[in-house]
């Protein structure tokens, strides 16, 4: 297969300061991440629609009469799954575009870019787009992803140099530049950035973004789904957890589930088991009123 083929010439970085991940895709853990984020409506297949057309067409489009940069903003609260969505994102993207070969991911601390450079100069952060990443680009399809990009992208004019010593505005100059410089080389990069702060982003990166979506907290079909997700995961272990995956148990969880975020709902369902000594060393015995207790515990929204 030539996917193949050129997978063996190309290397993935390792190791390299700010890097976090990096990895071939497709990738079953990332298929799994897909799978587990429940959002309304086709919302999830359309976004990885428009990120695989955004390379179609900027493969074959001229820039000046289709601007498209191949960036992808994720916003919303903590916890409403942006990241598990970034990572499933670049999955199905490699699956959907699987005709032009392997796809390369790479994962960029945003926090690591800043601390791991401080007092150095921007030359490393220049070098890690110049060069780690854009030779990676070089040979085919890549997908970046800068979780929590806030931290990076602070909006540059808020800064005070009183407060971010001028290497650090330096550092996120060069980032930026970094990213702007890539998506124009490179025809088949995607950069997936997450932010839970909108506002504190860099408005030159947003204006750039083709696709800016904020994922919402859980609605009631939503809950009802990651709740039974969840009792399934345990179910598989512990199968009398099952028992809980029915109309009038999850009924109940969703009404008194209002307002929490995804992760939130997950941690309920492993709060349940703590809400007795029996559950904590057997979720076999987790009973309807263990989990709308916890749920109760966890949500502090109401
Ligand atoms: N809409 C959702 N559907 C299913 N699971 C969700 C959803 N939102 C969050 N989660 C779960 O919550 C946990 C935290 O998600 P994460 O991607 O880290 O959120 P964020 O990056 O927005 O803080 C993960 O286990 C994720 O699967
Ligand atoms: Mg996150």
């Amino acid at each position: 297969m030539a996917g193949e083929a050129v997978k063996s010439v190309r290397r993935l970085p390792k190791d390299e300061p700010g890097i976090v991940d990096a990895r071939w895709l497709p990738d079953d853990e990332f298929k799994n991440s897909w799978g587990s984020i429940f959002l309304p409506n086709d919302e999830k297949e359309r976004l990885a629609r428009s990120a695989a057309s955004g390379i179609v067409l900027r493969a074959q489009i001229d820039f000046e009469k289709l601007p498209l940069h191949g960036i992808v903003l994720l916003l919303g609260d903590p916890g409403v799954g942006k990241t598990t969505l970034a990572r499933g994102l670049a999955d199905r993207l490699a699956r959907i575009l699987k005709s032009l070969g392997g796809f390369a991911y790479v994962e960029i601390s945003s926090h690591g870019l800043t601390s791991a450079f401080l007092g150095r100069t921007q030359r490393a952060v220049e070098t890690l787009f110049s060069q780690t990443i854009d030779e990676l680009a070089e040979t085919g399809p890549l997908v970046l992803l800068v979780d929590e990009i806030e931290t990076l992208a602070t909006d540059r004019s808020r800064m005070s140099f009183e407060t971010n010593p001028a290497d650090v505005h330096r550092a996120v100059d060069a980032a930026l530049v970094g990213l702007d410089r890539l998506a124009r080389r490179h025809r088949d990069v995607v950069i997936i950035a997450t932010s839970n702060f909108p506002d504190a982003i860099d408005s030159a990166l947003r204006s750039r973004a083709d696709f800016v979506y904020t994922l919402p907290r859980p609605g009631a079909v939503a809950r009802r789904a990651i709740l039974s997700d969840t009792i399934a995961a345990l179910a598989a272990k512990f199968p009398k957890v099952a028992g809980l995956d029915r109309p009038a148990t999850l009924k109940n969880a969703v009404a008194a589930s209002a307002g929490m975020d995804g992760r939130q709902l997950r941690k309920a369902v492993a709060a349940a088991c703590a809400m007795r000594d029996e559950t904590a060393t057997d979720p076999n015995l987790l009973t309807e009123s263990d989990l709308i207790q916890a749920i109760k515990l966890l949500n502090t929204s109401s």
